[in-house]
C-alpha cells in the first residue's frame, strides 16, 4: 500500500473537514485543515486591529507575517487537530462569525496565500495526507492522488452552519450565515489568485442529498482503488 495525498476541495460549509477527519482516521493519515490556517491568519490581523468593516490593512499585515506561527497540534480530549497561533490554541475562536465574515478579504493576499501554500506542501511532503480547502487540487498538490470536489446547494448549506453555530451559542439569525456563504463563495470564486476552482481531475460530489455516511463510503472506495 502506497501513501497518497487526498485533496477535498469545495464551497464553503459543505462539511469538507467532518469527511476529511473522517477519512484520516480510516486511513491513518494525518489531516490538515487549511482553511483554519486563514482563518488563524485574520484572527492575527483582527486582535492587530488591521481588519475593519471587512477591509484589510493589507501592507500592515504583509509587513508583519513573519511574526506568525502556524502549527497543527492533536487534541486528544475532542480528538481534533487544533490550530495554534504563535503557541496558543485558537482552535474555538477562529470558528467564530466574525472571522469567516473577515476570512475570505485577508486569503485574497498573494503574501498571505503564498506564506500558507508553502507550510501546507511541507505538511504534505511525505504523502499520507487528507487536505482540504479551496486550491489544494489546483494549487497545492496539483499531482495528488485523489481530487474532490464538494458541492451543496447555498440553502442547505447555510442551514447546516446555522444549526453548528447556534449550537454553539452565537446569537444570529439564519439570513446572516446564508449571507456570509454566498459572499465567501463569491469572493472565492472571483479572486484572481488561486480561485475556487474544481480541477479538471476533480471527482464532483454534490452532498445537498447525502448523509455524512454515504459521503465517507464514496470517498473512502476512491481512495482504496488508488492506494
Ligand atoms: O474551509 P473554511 O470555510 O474554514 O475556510 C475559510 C476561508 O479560508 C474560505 O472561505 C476561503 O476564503 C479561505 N481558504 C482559502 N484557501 C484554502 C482554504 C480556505 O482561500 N485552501
Amino acid at each position: 500500500m502506497k501513501p497518497i495525498v487526498i485533496a477535498i476541495d469545495g464551497h464553503s460549509s459543505t462539511g469538507k473537514s467532518t469527511v476529511a477527519k473522517k477519512l484520516a482516521k480510516e486511513l491513518k493519515y494525518k489531516y490538515v485543515d487549511t482553511g483554519a490556517m486563514y482563518r488563524a491568519v485574520t484572527l492575527f490581523a483582527m486582535r492587530n486591529n488591521w481588519l475593519q468593516n471587512g477591509e484589510v490593512n493589507e501592507s500592515k499585515l504583509v509587513e508583519n507575517l513573519s511574526s506568525i506561527e502556524i502549527n497543527f497540534e492533536y487534541n486528544p480530549e475532542a480528538g481534533t487537530n487544533d490550530v495554534i497561533l504563535n503557541g496558543e490554541n485558537v482552535e474555538d475562536e477562529i470558528r467564530a462569525m466574525e472571522v469567516s465574515e473577515n476570512v475570505s478579504s485577508v486569503a485574497k493576499i498573494d503574501e498571505v496565500r503564498k506564506k500558507l501554500v508553502q507550510i501546507q506542501k511541507q505538511l504534505g511532503d511525505d504523502k499520507g495526507v487528507v487536505m482540504d480547502g479551496r486550491d489544494i487540487g489546483t494549487v497545492v498538490f496539483p499531482e495528488a492522488e485523489l481530487k474532490i470536489f464538494m458541492t451543496a446547494s447555498a440553502d442547505i448549506r447555510a442551514q447546516r452552519r446555522y444549526k453548528e453555530l447556534k449550537e454553539k451559542g452565537e446569537d444570529l439569525t439564519f439570513e446572516e450565515v446564508l449571507k456570509n456563504v454566498r459572499h465567501r463563495d463569491e469572493v472565492d470564486s472571483n479572486r484572481e489568485n488561486s480561485p475556487l476552482v474544481k480541477a479538471k481531475d476533480a471527482i464532483k460530489i454534490d452532498n445537498s442529498h447525502m448523509s455524512q455516511e454515504e459521503q465517507f463510503e464514496t470517498i473512502l472506495n476512491l481512495a482504496k482503488e488508488r492506494i
